[in-house]
């Protein structure tokens, strides 16, 4: 099986190192205040976590300033984004709203198998470089509108 680098992090810092990586995507730096705002904690909170992330050599901590990412946590960083955007991508796919899609895909993203990841990846990848939707999705979709069914996609006959 495949190795999960974030198999030892609490989700909470999984969720900080996302979050950190986004800001320094925003606006090149990571403030104590940003952090807070955008997770909804108290900035002692955000200390505290940054604290540790620095103990454990993933963000480096400059008292006062803010954190940038050491390349360990870049690493991090990078996974649960191309996590998250799988994950996005999937529920845009099956329908679900943009908005609906961002927030889930980010609590979906921390806790599941690297197979998994994998296995959604791809199939990502397949239905979105089809030069066209595939049939299979077009009638999914319809049958979330109104409940239909083509002939042969129709429910096997209980024996
Ligand atoms: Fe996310």
């Amino acid at each position: 099986m495949e190795s999960d680098i974030t198999v030892e992090m609490s989700k909470s810092e999984q969720s900080y190192i996302e979050t950190i990586y986004n800001l320094i995507k925003e606006h090149g730096y990571a403030r104590v205040i940003d952090i807070a705002t955008k997770l909804s904690v108290k900035p002692p909170s955000v200390t505290n976590m940054l604290q540790r992330l620095d103990e454990q050599k993933f963000v480096t901590y400059i008292k006062y300033r803010g954190v940038i990412l050491t390349d360990k946590g870049k690493i991090i960083a990078e996974t649960l984004e191309k996590r998250h955007q799988s994950f996005k991508k999937f529920l845009i796919m099956i329908g679900i709203s943009e908005t609906v899609a961002e927030k889930d895909a980010c609590e979906m993203e921390h806790r599941i198998n690297p197979e998994t990841v994998t296995k959604l990846a791809k199939f990502v990848e397949f239905v979105e470089s089809a030069p066209k939707t595939p049939p299979f999705l077009q009638h999914f979709k319809k049958y979330i509108r109104n409940g239909n069914r083509p002939k042969h996609c129709r429910k096997k006959k209980q024996n």
